[in-house]
């Protein structure tokens, strides 16, 4: 495979500010695609913000910021932020239909052999690889919240994925100095499969009155050394997410054991969003 040089993320949301920092960091060329100015000052002014806890914490130099922050071109369009692309990274809301309109867009105007690859949490590679004409360079690149700082990088495989273009990913990703693992395509991979049941069942022990939200926390975090607690993480990730990543989880394995608590399905729908709206088992 021809070396990755060129690098473009989709979305400047949460997930995609952190993936354009870390390689941006690393010493490689950013485009970083959103759909509005006001989106893309607020995607620079984030990483911006968290170079900076790193120059204060001593991690790196106040030139490295600059310099990485003069890696990443914020850009307004799909067309023009894939023309040279060599992996393009899509980090858009967990949405099938707009993955699959952008997907569309990337593949007609990205080079031939250009990476397409997606943060997605739970939805398959292998369906969103399908709107392609490049399944076999399609590929599950999926990083974790916050990004600069959790090792984890899920690479998963969808059908038709290349070897050489699974080989070429766990390269990438060591070169961030994360740690990827590899899995194949099913609902949820690894991480959410595992990860999204112990939160329903969390959320379920304060809808039957089990536990008081901070106490199914404290008992997580100081029993199993969890640095958050279920529903603490929960608002962190987004009930929302939570809530779309569980509804993957159930309609694709069509088992009754991965249900959305009703409290979530509540929540959500009272705006009750987590951290991003100020409120969701706990107040900001
Ligand atoms: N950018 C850069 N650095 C950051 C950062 C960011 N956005 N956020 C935190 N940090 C750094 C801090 O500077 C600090 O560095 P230090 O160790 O050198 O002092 C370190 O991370 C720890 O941060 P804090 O001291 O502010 O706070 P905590 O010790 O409470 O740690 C945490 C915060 C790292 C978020 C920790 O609570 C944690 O690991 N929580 C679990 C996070 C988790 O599980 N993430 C996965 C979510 S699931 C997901 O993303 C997948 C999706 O599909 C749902």
């Amino acid at each position: 495979m021809s070396e990755i040089k060129n690098i473009t993320v989709i979305g400047g949301g949460t997930m995609g500010n952190g993936i354009a920092h870390v390689f941006a960091q690393n010493g490689f060329d950013v485009k970083l695609v959103e759909t509005k100015q006001e989106f893309a000052d607020r995607a620079m002014n984030t990483i911006d913000k968290n170079l900076s806890r790193m120059v204060s914490k001593e991690k790196i130099s106040e030139a490295e910021k600059q310099a990485t922050l003069e890696r990443i071109q914020p850009v307004l369009s799909v067309s023009d932020g894939v023309k040279s692309a060599d992996l393009v990274i899509e980090a858009v809301p967990e949405n099938y239909d707009l993955k699959k309109k952008i997907f569309k867009e990337v593949d007609e105007h990205a080079p031939a052999n250009a990476i397409l690859a997606s943060n997605t949490s739970s939805i398959s590679i292998t369906k969103l690889a399908a709107v392609t004409s490049r399944p076999g360079k399609f590929i599950g690149m999926h990083f974790f919240n916050p990004v600069p700082v959790m090792k984890l990088v899920e690479v998963i495989n969808g059908l038709e994925t290349d070897s050489a273009v699974t080989d070429s990913i766990m390269e990438i990703s060591k070169k961030l100095g994360k740690e990827p693992v590899p899995a194949n395509d099913f609902p949820g991979f690894v991480s959410n499969r595992v990860l999204m049941p112990m939160i329903n069942e969390a959320i379920f022990c304060v809808h039957e009155g089990v536990a008081e939200p901070e106490h199914v926390d404290e008992v997580m975090k100081l029993g199993m050394a969890h640095p958050m607690g279920p529903l603490r993480l929960a608002d962190f990730i987004g009930l929302d997410v939570c809530l779309d990543i569980l509804n993957v989880l159930y309609d694709g394995f069509k088992d009754p054991k991965y249900r959305p608590c009703p409290l979530l399905v509540k929540m959500v729908d009272a705006g009750k969003l987590g951290d991003k709206t100020g409120e969701g088992f706990f107040k900001r």
